[in-house]
């Protein structure tokens, strides 16, 4: 039989650090990658036979678990009828439907218009170009520790003063690339407006996550999004909500359905769960600005895959079966293995906060849920490594990064909670135990 270690020598032998995307090489957190075969429900096993609860959930998309019954049969009956075509179908404009009218549903602005693309990275990167496009300006603000996907634009760091144009945040990123964002603290408005100040007239967007979570958990402060919207439109910027990671998982349509003061941005990207674990993301918005795509209009995109119909048939079953039970048990269980996790992290004496955005959470190792990138920084990041392998042993799958959410579905049944609470005392003392040298 094979192991995750052969396994591992194996993949690094001809992939670039064993892996096809970063994260999954385990190197934050140390150790072994586990190699997965199967996934069913709340549960994903490895080559080694091990059966472990999942909450990294394919990094969002199984908002019902793994190979949910309903979706599987949607995606053996697409296959049967061809893998993909190159032209239009049916169920692509069944797909735009049905997330123009949840957004509808759920008091969220003008989605008239998607464009299905295959990855989140893609969408964002078309949203942006569609909204330098519509404004005829090129430079971009985002947010550090906001996480939009892999182009070049988008890996920029913030350089040493706000209103100072980014450096690059990777190695093959031209400076000029990086040059066209500024990067700007998360929950500060008047950083943003400085910014805005500084640049009058050449800024076309803002890009934010709409609940940020790729630097661990961390929801916009009350009213923010709100704000940010009429200060962007104030300049005559376009507001993009990149809802790649929240759309239908927060709630029925995302984060714009449960902020508690609406607003209303001009762009929405969307991916991970609208896809149902398939290659497949979307850009959305109001015809005014959509409709300056290609063919219609002057702002360029295309894709073999897009719109690929198996993908679209993952995504629709996904979203036909995510009711409000769905959400309901998915809030349940977060709730629960938020509280769990507190607890023992307390019975043991860690220092730590629980940051939540509705049904994602995150563990910040500091006293307080952090609000911007440098306090998520700023916490005793050390004591995940052993936390996150003890929990492993226990048969339990967390995302291997502190910085990272913890995806539940509504598949996690009470037995799986059960192992991750029973899971729950030893990994705390482990946490408690670690020292600043330990990985
Ligand atoms: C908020 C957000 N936007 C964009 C992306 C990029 O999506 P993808 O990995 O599908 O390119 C991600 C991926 O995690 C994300 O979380």
């Amino acid at each position: 039989m094979t192991t995750n270690a052969d396994e591992f020598a194996r993949a690094q032998g001809v992939m670039p650090g064993g892996v096809s995307s970063p994260v999954r090489a385990y190197r934050s957190v140390g150790g072994t990658p586990r190699f997965l075969v199967s996934g069913s429900g709340p549960y994903v096993t490895d080559v080694e036979g091990h059966r472990y609860v999942d909450l990294v959930g394919s990094w969002g998309p199984a908002l019902l678990g793994h190979a949910h019954p309903a979706v599987v049969a949607a995606v053996q009956a697409a296959a049967a009828q061809g893998l993909g075509f190159g032209a239009s179908t049916p169920g692509e404009t069944d797909l735009a439907e049905l997330v123009r009218d949840r957004v509808r549903r759920s008091g969220g602005g003008l989605v008239e218009r998607l464009r299905l693309v295959s990855t989140g990275t893609e969408a964002t990167m078309t949203a942006i170009r569609l909204a330098r496009g519509a404004t005829g300006r090129d430079l971009l603000v985002k947010f550090a520790g906001h996480y939009h996907g892999h182009s070049d634009g988008l890996l920029a760091d913030a350089g040493s003063g706000i209103a100072t144009l980014a450096l690059p945040g990777s190695a093959g990123v031209p400076a000029p690339i990086a040059g066209q964002t500024l990067v700007v603290p998360y929950n500060d408005l008047a950083t943003v407006r400085a910014v805005f100040e500084a640049h009058e007239g050449r800024i076309a967007a803002v890009i934010i996550e709409a609940a940020a979570a790729n630097m661990g958990v961390v929801a916009p402060s009350q009213g923010f999004d709100a704000a940010l919207a009429s200060l962007t439109h104030e300049h005559g910027a376009l507001l993009i909500l990149d809802e790649v990671l929240t759309g239908f998982r927060v709630g029925p349509a995302g984060w714009w359905g449960i902020d508690p003061v609406p607003f209303t941005p001009d762009l929405v990207t969307f991916g991970k769960v609208v896809g149902g674990g398939l290659p497949l993301a979307a850009v959305g918005g109001p015809a005014r600005l959509m409709d300056q795509l290609a063919p219609l209009g002057p702002v360029y995109q295309a894709g073999t895959l897009s719109g690929n119909p198996i993908a679209v048939a993952a995504g629709l079953a996904t979203l036909r079966a995510a009711d409000d039970e769905v959400y309901r048990r998915i809030d349940t269980v977060a709730t629960a293995l938020a509280d769990a996790t507190s607890a023992a992290l307390t019975a043991a004496g860690v220092v730590h906060a629980v940051s939540r955005a509705g049904s994602l959470f995150s563990i910040a190792f500091r006293a307080t849920a952090p609000r911007d990138y440098d306090e998520a920084r700023d916490q005793e990041s050390f004591r995940y490594a052993p936390f996150f392998h003890a929990m492993l042993d226990a048969g339990v799958s967390l995302p291997p990064s502190v910085f990272e959410a913890w995806f539940v579905s509504a598949a996690h049944d009470d037995e799986a909670v059960a192992r991750v609470l029973d899971a729950l005392p030893a990994a705390a003392l482990a946490a408690a135990a670690a020292t600043p040298a330990q990985r």
